[in-house]
């Protein structure tokens, strides 16, 4: 009779606690440990991953925005892992960000070089956002080269221009700071009055110079998104000496000052910012300004890299 099949036995609930549970609790005791490893550790585990699949000691770090991963094509011989396959590692899903860190060596400095990166507004909090910088740190990144793709508001700039960050305003709504403070990983207050600082600005101009680029320099804002923003916010951001916006970056550098990393900043100024054209924002407009410029991109970063190496 099925009734009495499906009712609770007393011979079966012995078997189930004391066959089947010995190995709940074992399962229940990782998961735990799990849970309880901290960030650092988190850390550390990532950067163990990546040493056992290269094994010299990245100088350089690079962040590749949306649009602009053809620079890790540049490696002769490069080792390419896919961010999946990184321990707490996260991915995104925004078309144009490969998900790749390509380690490898360019015009003999040792670069490590994310293909892609996963934003604040894709729902990661500020920690799992900033984490493959806390990864470049400890694999024992010196430097770090940022770009993003960025709406101008410069009337002096134009789509294709290229931007030194000299500074940014953070309008994101939070910190990858804000927490406990691991003293480990830097100091409770970190200053951010030279943030691009003069060794990551000076390395971006003397490339430029090299190449004859008229590099733009200007303030970068970085805004939560994914929403574009209103004509209004844009003259909002003019009247406050903005020229550039972005959803990214900012957390980026705050994480690398945190950690004593040098950074230099660029914006591939992909659209005049919202309110200067009549034809509506498009994330299409993006990458086929950044595929546009990619050429120039990848000659001064490659020489950026090597004068932030060796200045
Ligand atoms: N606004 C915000 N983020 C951007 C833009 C923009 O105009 N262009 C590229 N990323």
């Amino acid at each position: 009779m099925v009734f009495s099949e499906n009712r609770p036995n007393s011979r079966n609930n012995f078997v189930f606690f004391y066959k089947v549970g010995p190995f709940l609790a074992i399962l229940d005791k990782v998961g735990k440990n799990k849970e309880q490893m901290g960030y650092f550790e988190e850390i550390q585990e990532a950067k163990r991953f990546i040493q056992d699949k290269f094994n010299a000691t990245p100088q350089i770090g690079v962040v590749l925005g949306s649009g602009l991963g053809a620079f890790a094509e540049s490696f002769a011989d490069a080792t390419t892992i896919s961010y999946g396959d990184i321990p707490h590692f996260a991915q995104s899903g925004v078309v144009g960000h490969a998900g790749e860190l390509v380690l490898g060596e360019l015009n003999g400095v040792t670069c490590a070089v994310m293909s892609g990166r996963v934003h604040f507004y894709e729902g990661f909090d500020m920690q799992k956002v900033t984490f493959p910088m806390r990864v470049l740190k400890a694999l024992g990144c010196e430097s770090i080269l940022i770009t993003n793709a960025a709406g101008s508001m410069n009337e002096n700039f134009a789509p294709g221009d290229i931007m030194m960050i000299t500074d940014h305003i953070n309008m994101t709504g939070d910190n990858p700071l804000s927490g406990p403070n691991d003293e480990r990983l830097g100091p409770r207050f970190p200053d951010m009055s030279t943030a691009y600082g003069p060794k990551g600005q000076a390395a971006l101009k003397t490339a430029a110079a090299e190449m004859d680029l008229n590099l733009r320099q200007g303030v970068y804002v970085g805004l939560r998104g994914p929403s574009y923003e209103t004509p209004a916010e844009i003259r909002m951001f003019r009247t406050l000496g903005v020229d550039a916006v972005g959803m990214s970056t900012v957390a980026e550098v705050i994480v690398a000052q945190h950690s004593g990393m040098d950074v230099a900043g660029l914006s591939i100024l992909t659209n005049n910012a919202a309110g200067f054209n009549a034809e509506p924002l498009s994330h299409d407009e993006v990458k086929e300004t950044a595929d546009r410029v990619k050429g120039v991109l990848i000659e001064l970063l490659n020489k950026s890299v090597k004068h932030l190496a060796c200045p």
